[in-house]
Parts: structure tokens; sequence; C-alpha cells
């Protein structure tokens, strides 16, 4: 069975208290902490900063999967990088300058990752798959945790596993946005090896079962198809 992947976003933290509910995410079996950064003009919104991923790099051994929602993310790579991230994703959408910044990312040692917005199309990604350590499929509009899933974007997943599966380097395919208990098996399905969810663990009083049945399902999903 391929073993999947699951990377709660802690978006949907309560940093009051994020000490605490990183080393439940850890205890609870989270194979990557994924970390949601905005900037109010890539998005619409303004979340978490460098500051926040020094914090978190000091309370957990889990890889940091820093996602970048920011425009021009090459002039912050190397601050992201030294506070941390063990794996920095950038939008398609934020630079001219990718393959340029995505090298910078490998060229420090750390893993690179392409992230693709719902209405952006996949060929976009085509030329740099042999170039990245994980494609990020979109499942929602970034900006927000909390959001519904987009169905459409489901046809998106599969056509990114299959330029994978026909490419000679092999990046992780990770999605994100609006994914849950009861949506998650339709991501195994289409090939998904990385799970983010957000909203969809923190909300649960104990995060230990919810992170395994994510997993579970996705798995099965994953066998099946
Ligand atoms: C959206 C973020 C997601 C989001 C996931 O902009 O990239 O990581 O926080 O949260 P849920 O699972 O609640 O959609
Ligand atoms: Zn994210």
């Amino acid at each position: 069975m391929t073993k999947i992947k699951i990377a709660p976003s802690i978006l949907s933290a309560d940093f009051g208290v994020l000490r605490d509910q990183v080393a439940r995410l850890e205890a609870g079996g989270a194979d990557y902490i994924h970390i949601d950064v905005m900037d109010g003009v890539f998005v619409p919104n303004i979340s978490i900063g460098i500051p926040i991923v020094e914090a978190v790099r000091k309370i957990t051994t889990l890889p940091l999967d820093v996602h970048l929602m920011i425009t021009r993310p090459e002039n912050l790579i190397s601050g992201f990088i030294q506070a941390g991230a063990d794996l920095v994703t950038i939008h398609v959408e934020s630079t001219p300058n990718l393959h340029r910044a995505l090298s910078a990312i490998r060229q420090s040692g750390k893993k690179a990752g392409l992230a693709l917005n719902p209405g952006t199309p996949v060929l976009l990604a085509g030329e740099l798959l042999g170039e990245v350590d994980l494609v990020l499929v979109m499942t929602v509009n970034p900006g927000f945790g909390g959001q519904s899933f987009l169905p459409f974007t489901l046809e998106k997943v599969k056509k990114i596993r299959e330029m994978i599966d026909r490419s000679p380097a092999r990046p992780e395919l990770e999605v994100d946005g609006g994914i849950k208990l009861d949506n998650v098996q339709l991501l195994g399905q289409a090939g998904a090896d990385v799970i983010v969810s957000g909203s969809g663990i923190m909300s649960k009083a104990d995060y230990g079962p919810v992170i395994s049945e994510l997993r579970t399902r996705a798995e099965k999903a994953r066998s099946a198809r």
C-alpha cells in the first residue's frame, strides 16, 4: 500500500498555545508541519512570517513544509530557510523567475516545491517537474483556512499524477485546501502523496485519531485506483 503523508496546517491553530498544539500534532503522527505564509498581496490575507517559522523550528523535529503565498518569493527564500524550513513551496503565479527561485532553494540544500492555484493550468508545471521535490495542487483558492474543497481541481490532481508518473523525476504530489475526513478518499484516488488539512484536523479535540483516519482513508483509495 502506498504510504500517504499527512501535513496538518497550523493556519487553524490557536497561536496562544502553539507549542502545545504542535506537540500534539507530532504525537498524533503528523508527517510534516504545513506553515502557510501570506503577504496580503498575492492573497487577500496576512498570516505567518519568519519569526513563527523560527519558533516552530524550536519546538518540533518534524519537517517544516513552508507554503509561500507571497509575491516575488525569491526575496525571502533565504530568510525562511535560515528560520528552519525543510521544504519551501512557491507559486507558479508568484514570480517570472520561477526556475531561478527553485534553484536557490535547492542550492541551499532544502527541498523545493511548486504550487498551482485552482485556475492555473497544469501545463505551467510541466517543464519544471524534474527540478522540484514536490508539486502542490491547491484545492481551494489560497488565502484562508476553512474554505470548501473545489471539486473541479480533482481532474488537475489526476493530470499531474500522470505527468509525474511519466517523468523520470518523482516529486511528491501534495494537495491543499478543504480536505477533511469526508472527501480525503477522493484525493487518495486521484493520486495524492501528501494531504494538507487545517480545519479538518485542528477543529477536533484529539488530533491522533483524525490524522490516522485521514491517512487510512486516503491510502485505501489510493490502493484501489
Ligand atoms: C489556504 C492554505 C491551506 C489551508 C488549509 O490558503 O494554503 O493550507 O490553510 O486549511 P483547510 O484545511 O482548513 O482548508
Ligand atoms: Zn497551504
